[in-house]
């Protein structure tokens, strides 16, 4: 499911792509495939995301066991041809492929690193439906990048969790890695009984059979393959409901997290979320606390993910995420900001409203920092592929430049872009300058130098001079 980028957006895109990461692919000039549209790889990670088709659905059946770490697997993959297909390529990079059919049929395949090409027994025509069978088993395991840390299917003590963000679904599915093409999700997962197996979405059924038990999990809203997540091991569960959805919390009771605790932040975010964002945009909510070894938490889709106990703003950044980044995702990694700057301005809003700095304090105290200082020195909207986590660059000075927009526009035109932001593109797949569009439809005004200085720019920004009134 990919979701049409607005055609002055798309120019900018194209135009901003470098031509090395374009280039190699027959027929493509610029980036652009005359006749049936153009295929842009991400300009940070060019390898992960494939041409001439748009996924549907994932079908996921992971048989999993802790003891060993042993997966069996098959998955099933929904796609639309949108080209002409003679062949075509998936990311992977899991364990050992047993076979692939499409349709039905067995279909060739080779693996060159983490390319899959798969190879139909008859070529797919432009515009047809079909599926895609992989069976595979072994030991899955993580990334470990150097700028990027350990990612994608980590094994635990008890289990396994899988958290991909940015190009890690590729350690334990065949998948069109494009953070732009947005799926749908159904996962049967297998466990020894006294294993859990949690998953993003709701939980449709359970049942149990020779010793072993199988969860099935839908995730029925589309879905970036950065969001996918499994989360297997010793659980206890907790089903509260929020705002008239479940709201599905999980502890490992070996570590130290508390099951109240998350339930209760967590639906305090949510309701939190749905007054300054609006609708909350999935059909369930929830948060897996677990012993990981990664030190860092993730907003997977409708149900974020904590490496040990979450403070009230962990959760707060986590949640808000399921309206910035995972509803509204961005079209290439180079906009990372529009997720972690809005979660982080979440964070600024809550302490806001609990008694603690106001997101004005909380910016001029990093407004001090002294022009020349490496806290500026990166570009917040295109940090560069090993920076997209970079805590000072993306993170804070993406919350900064909010706290500067709001300025600008004024809160009741600012809050008005916050909602319409996650209302507009609900979904889809944005880049910054669709926001600098909505902001200035909103605020009936120019805000290019703004948008430039604050994104653009590896100089500390002067401060917009208001008009007095
Ligand atoms: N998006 C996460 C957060 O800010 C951070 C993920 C870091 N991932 C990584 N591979 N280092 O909430
Ligand atoms: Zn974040």
């Amino acid at each position: 499911l990919t979701a049409a980028v607005s055609a002055a957006c798309a120019a900018v895109l194209i135009a901003a792509v470098p031509s090395a990461a374009t280039g190699g692919a027959t027929g493509l000039r610029n980036g652009i495939r005359s006749g049936v549209g153009a295929y842009e790889p991400d300009p940070y990670f060019p390898l992960a995301g494939n041409p001439g088709y748009d996924v549907q659905h994932y079908d996921l059946d992971l048989d999993f066991t802790p003891a060993t770490h042993a997966l069996v697997a098959q998955a099933t993959i929904t796609a639309r041809a949108e080209d002409d297909l003679p062949r075509f390529t998936l990311d992977y990079s899991g364990p050992a492929i047993e076979r692939i059919q499409v349709d039905g049929r067995p279909a060739a395949f080779r693996q060159d690193g983490q390319e899959l090409t798969v190879v139909p027994h008859d070529p797919l025509a432009r515009g047809r439906e079909f599926t895609v069978r992989v069976d595979y088993r072994g030991t899955p395991g993580p990334l470990d990048d150097p700028a990027l840390g350990v990612y994608g299917w980590i094994n635990t003590d008890d289990g396994a969790v899988a958290l991909n963000e940015p190009d890690g679904a590729r350690t334990w599915y065949p998948v069109n890695d494009d953070i732009r093409d947005k799926a749908t999700y159904t996962f049967r997962i297998t466990v020894p009984e006294g294993v859990t197996a949690l998953a993003n979405g709701e939980r449709q059924s359970e049942r149990r059979a020779a010793g072993r038990t199988t969860a099935t999990w839908a995730m029925n809203r589309p879905m970036s393959s950065y969001l996918a997540m499994v989360a297997i091991g010793k659980f206890r569960v907790d089903r509260g409901t929020v705002g008239g959805i479940p709201d599905i919390t999980a502890v490992d009771p070996a570590g130290d997290g508390n099951l109240a605790a998350l339930q209760t932040g967590t639906a305090a975010a949510v309701a939190f979320g749905e007054r300054h964002f609006g609708r909350y945009p999935f059909g369930s909510v929830g948060g897996i606390v677990d012993r990981i070894g990664v030190d860092y938490a993730l907003e997977t889709q409708s149900r974020p993910v904590y490496d040990g106990r979450p403070d009230e703003l962990t959760m707060v950044h986590e949640i808000a995420h399921q309206w910035y980044g995972d509803s509204v995702t961005p079209t290439t990694w180079r906009d990372i900001w529009l997720n972690e700057g809005f979660a982080t301005y979440a964070e600024w809003l809550w302490q806001e409203e609990h008694g603690g700095p106001t997101a004005a304090e909380t910016f001029d105290r990093l407004y001090a920092t002294p022009a020349g200082d490496p806290f500026w020195e990166l570009r917040t909207a295109d940090p560069g592929r090993d920076d997209i986590f970079d805590y000072e660059a993306v993170y804070l000075r993406g919350a900064m430049f909010l706290q500067e927009l709001r300025r600008t526009l004024g809160d009741p035109a600012f809050f008005e872009l916050l909602h319409t932001w996650a209302e507009r593109h609900r979904y889809g797949s944005v880049a910054t300058c669709d926001l600098r569009q909505d902001a200035e439809r909103i605020a009936g005004r120019d805000l290019g130098p703004l948008f430039h200085t604050w994104l653009y720019t590896e100089t500390k920004p002067a401060l917009t001079a208001l008009a007095p009134h």
